[in-house]
Parts: structure tokens; C-alpha cells; sequence
């Protein structure tokens, strides 16, 4: 490496000053490092440094940073008016059209212009680095540098190297990320990179139940933003605020990137959504009607009225039994007893299953048995879960006394691992291939859908959470009862489930 990615002489090249550009010249010139904005847009350049001085000296406003280091930052931005210009930069990153051949054709420019050691990055969010680099001719200091939208406030890059790049050129891209203040993490080229290939499982498989007619978009984003999970936004609000013209894409991109791997296989409903133009928040309306900007509210459904019976709560998972009895403890006639006497509401607390198996592996009456789910515990929203001939009255008496406390209640149609359980176990199972296949380490997985997608947990982190066999459990009951490959459980699951140590263990 002759980079040196501390040198206060180090200038850094951007080529295309649009959103992203924009936004990566600003985090670098306050990190200490010049930057050179070249545009091919007349006044595009001088629209962006601008921008940029608007939004340090904005930062300074607010506390952020100094006005002092404000200033030194506007003083480092330079704009150019050619390539040429970028003789003598130690990196020169490209933010331009999302085109293989356009990006192509830069780098192989660019390549008669700068220094044999400089580094050529890429922002691509979609295109391969390696294909990228193919017609370079040192395809070796070529390496992906994919920052998130917008760049100051998703401090997380992924560093994607190519199949011929060097390791010293990622580490001086990780080097400078972290000069910047942003949280480089280290991933191969592969469709998706990091961020995207492991957030494909909260959407897919929140269009999967929905599909099924387990639940609506709303009662999924609820129970996974309310519940134990506390996602920041479900799936279906997901999709509206990006909207399914851009996300709908990406998942059947990714999907066939990955030669139709079943995991990430979107469903007919999505589809169809796009050929209405139901994209979400832009259109007025997605999942979810907007109005004002926001989302139109929706009434919650009234807790019902339940004529009072005893309950008795199956003893067959002793720790989702006692969850289920504190929960219901002040509002609830606690029936004990091995099994339930006639006219008695069962419940029953599965892991994987559905209420329909649960109830029949315990010999107890579909009709008077309803299953709720205790893995991610009770203090949020709960989630009821229904046989096909649960009857009305049972279902009430259940709803009404989860809800006795003033805790919310969905309540669900019959579904393997309810909704929490398979939509984390899907992510979980994602996260394990990744680290499987060597993409990424445990920890940068973890980094990276933290930081980009604001996940409360990392996928390998959920899977130690809940204990690696509890995952593998509730995907070999979905493989089970679908018996579809979607939910085979991924090699890293299934040995480290086995052996019993955390999904965070690297192979010696
Ligand atoms: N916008 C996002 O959310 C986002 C996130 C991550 C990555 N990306 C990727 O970053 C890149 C840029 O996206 P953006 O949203 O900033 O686009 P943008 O349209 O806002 O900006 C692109 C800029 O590049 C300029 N340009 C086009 N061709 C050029 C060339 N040959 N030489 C110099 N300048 C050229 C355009 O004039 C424009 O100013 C794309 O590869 C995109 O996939 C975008």
C-alpha cells in the first residue's frame, strides 16, 4: 500500500455530484481530506459544493462540528472542470449513472489520467464490482464503496471487493471510511452486497404471510414494530416510504442474480401492486392510504366482549406457559390440571408450529385452542393465532384477556412460527448463509443491517438471542409443513445449532 489514508495531503476524487456524491464529498472534506467534485452537468459541481457548505454550516449551527472546522471543510472543495484534474488523487470515487457500461468506461479513462496506486472506487448499489473492473487494466485497485442515502446520517459503507481486488485496497477505503466517521464493513461481491441481500428476508417474508392470508400488511407491521421485535418500521411501511417501484425491483433483481434461489423468491401480490402503480408513499397509495404527507389513520379494533370461562394453559413449553399466566394473571380463572377439562380456553405457546399441529400433538380440541406467541416475550403487542375452527368465542375470550392489561392484541390466522418467529428466523437464516459463504464476517453482517437498515438486532445477533436451536426449530417446522426449500435452514445454522455455540463463531 503507498496510501497513506491518514496524510493530510490525501484528495479524494468524486465524479458525479449528485445525491450520493454530494453527500460522500461532505463526510470526507470534514473527515480532513480535499476533495475534487467533477461533474459532467454544467454548474452541477458548483450546485453541489454548495450544497455542501450550506450543510456544514448548518452542522456548525446545530453543535456538530466547529465553525472553525466548518470553514476548513468548505476550504478543502474543490471544484474541477475535467478528469484531468484527478492526476494526483490517492482515491477517486464515481457516483454517477447507475450504468455498467457508462461506470465502465469512466474507470477505463480514468485509468490514462491517475497514478498506478491511486484506488478507483465505486458507489454502485446494484452493479457487480467485478464487471465493473473487467475491461480495467489493473482491475486490482478497483473495489466498491457503497455509501446509503443520505451519506452524513447512515454512517455505514460497504467495501466490496471485486474478484481480483487487493487487500490493501479495501483496507485503505476502510481507513479512509473511518477517517470520515462512517463504519466501514467488509463484504465480497455478490449480488446485493451486504445491506441488501440481508435485508431481503423482512420484506419477502412479510409479503409471504400476506400472501398466504396469515394476516393484513398492517397486522404484520404491528406485530413486528409493536411486539418483542421492535422493528422501526415493518415491511409493508417499509416498502411504502421507498416505494415498490424501486424495492419491488430489487427483490426480483436480487432474486434472479441468485439464480431464483427460493429464499428470496417476492410473491404474485407485489407484482401486481406495481402494475397498479400502488407504489407507496409517492403515489398516495400502498399498502397503506396516505393523506397530508402521512399515513390515513385506521380505527383499532375494539377489544371484545367475551363471556367469562377458565383457561387453561398447556405445560408442554414450561417457559411460554408461565409468560402466558403472569400475562393473564389479574383478568384471568387460571385452570391447572395436566389437561384441560371440558369447557376450558386452551393455549398453547409453539415454537414453529401452528395452532392446528399444536393443539392435534396435544390431543386438545381445535375448536377451544388458540396459540400465542411467547418467544420474543409479552410486554408488547401480542399475537393470538387461530385454528381454521377456533370458534368466535374462544378467540374473543383469548384476545380479551391478553388485553385486559391495556396491551394490544392481533389476532392471526393459522401460520407455522406465527408472524415474529418466522419473519427473524427468515433474517436469521439469511444472515447465516451470508456468513456461510464467506461474504462477511459475523460482525460486519451484524454492522451492517444495524446501521443501514436500523434493525434492532443484527441477523446473527437475533439468532443468539433467541439460541441458535430455537431458530433452527422454527425453520425446520416451516420446512416441514411447507415443504418448500425457501426455509431450509443454511449450513452455519444447522452445525452450530448442533455442536451449541453461539451463530457468531468463525470456523478456527
Ligand atoms: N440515491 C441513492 O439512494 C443511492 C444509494 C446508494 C448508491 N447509489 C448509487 O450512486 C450512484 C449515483 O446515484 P445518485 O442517486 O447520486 O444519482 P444522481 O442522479 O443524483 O447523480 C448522478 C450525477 O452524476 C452525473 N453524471 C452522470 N454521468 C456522468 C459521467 N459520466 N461523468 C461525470 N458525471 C456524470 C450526473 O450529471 C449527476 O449529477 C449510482 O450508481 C447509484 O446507484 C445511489
Amino acid at each position: 500500500m503507498t496510501i497513506d489514508p491518514q496524510s493530510p495531503d490525501l484528495a479524494l476524487g468524486v465524479i458525479g455530484t449528485g445525491t450520493m456524491g454530494r453527500g460522500i464529498a461532505q463526510i470526507a472534506a470534514a473527515g480532513g481530506v480535499s476533495v475534487r467534485l467533477y461533474d459532467t452537468r454544467d454548474g452541477a459541481a458548483e450546485e453541489a459544493s454548495a450544497f455542501v457548505a450550506r450543510m456544514l454550516r448548518r452542522a456548525a449551527e446545530k453543535g456538530g462540528m466547529t465553525e472553525g472546522a466548518a470553514e476548513s471543510a468548505i476550504a478543502r472543495l474543490d471544484i474541477v472542470d475535467g478528469l484531468d484534474a484527478m492526476a494526483g488523487a490517492g482515491v477517486v470515487v464515481e457516483a454517477i449513472v447507475e450504468e455498467l457500461e457508462a461506470k465502465k468506461r469512466l474507470f477505463a479513462e480514468l485509468e490514462t489520467i491517475v497514478s498506478d496506486d491511486c484506488i478507483l472506487a465505486s458507489n454502485t448499489s446494484s452493479l457487480s464490482v467485478t464487471a465493473i473492473a473487467a475491461d480495467c487494466e489493473r482491475p486490482e485497485r478497483v473495489a466498491g464503496w457503497h455509501f446509503f442515502n443520505p451519506v452524513p446520517l447512515l454512517k455505514v459503507v460497504e467495501v466490496v471487493d471485486g474478484l481480483l481486488t487487493e487487500p490493501w485496497v479495501g483496507d485503505v477505503l476502510d481507513a479512509v471510511a473511518r477517517r470520515c466517521g462512517h463504519r466501514p464493513v467488509r463484504a465480497k461481491d455478490s449480488p446485493g452486497f451486504l445491506v441488501n441481500h440481508a435485508g431481503r428476508g423482512l420484506n419477502t417474508e412479510g409479503l409471504r404471510i400476506v400472501q398466504e392470508g396469515i394476516a393484513q400488511p398492517r397486522d404484520v407491521d404491528d406485530i413486528l414494530r409493536e411486539g418483542g421485535t421492535r422493528f422501526r418500521m415493518g415491511p409493508f411501511e417499509l416498502m411504502d416510504t421507498t416505494g415498490l417501484d424501486v424495492s419491488g425491483v430489487v427483490m426480483e433483481s436480487i432474486y434472479r442474480q441468485f439464480y431464483e434461489e427460493p429464499r428470496f423468491r417476492p410473491v404474485p401480490i407485489a407484482r401486481q401492486r406495481m402494475a397498479a402503480g400502488l407504489y407507496g408513499r409517492k403515489t398516495g397509495r400502498g399498502f397503506y392510504a396516505y393523506e397530508d404527507g402521512g399515513k390515513a389513520a385506521a380505527p383499532a379494533p375494539a377489544i371484545p366482549e367475551a363471556a367469562p370461562a377458565p383457561v387453561w394453559v398447556s405445560p408442554a413449553d414450561p417457559d411460554g406457559q408461565a409468560a402466558v399466566m403472569s400475562a393473564i394473571a389479574d383478568a384471568a380463572e387460571i385452570e391447572s390440571g395436566a389437561s384441560p377439562d371440558p369447557g376450558t380456553l386452551c393455549i398453547v405457546t409453539p415454537t414453529g408450529s401452528d395452532a392446528t399441529t399444536a393443539a392435534l400433538d396435544q390431543g386438545l380440541p381445535p375448536e377451544r385452542t388458540v396459540a400465542v406467541d411467547t418467544a420474543f416475550g409479552l410486554d408488547g403487542r401480542r399475537t393470538v393465532m387461530t385454528t381454521p375452527v377456533t370458534e368466535p368465542r374462544w378467540r374473543d375470550l383469548a384476545h380479551a384477556l391478553l388485553a385486559a392489561d391495556g396491551t394490544p392484541v392481533t389476532v392471526i390466522g393459522d401460520s407455522p412460527g406465527f408472524v415474529a418467529q418466522r419473519v427473524v428466523a427468515t433474517i436469521v437464516n439469511i444472515g447465516c448463509d451470508i456468513a456461510q459463504q464467506g461474504i462477511a464476517t459475523p460482525g460486519d453482517i451484524d454492522a451492517a443491517v444495524e446501521l443501514g437498515l436500523a434493525y434492532p438486532r443484527g441477523p446473527i445477533a437475533w439468532g443468539d438471542y433467541l439460541g441458535p436451536s430455537r431458530v433452527l426449530a422454527i425453520l425446520e417446522a416451516l420446512h416441514g409443513f411447507y415443504r418448500d426449500p425457501r426455509y431450509r435452514p443454511s449450513p452455519w445454522l444447522i452445525r452450530r445449532a448442533k455442536i451449541g455455540v453461539p451463530l457468531a463463531t468463525v470456523a478456527r
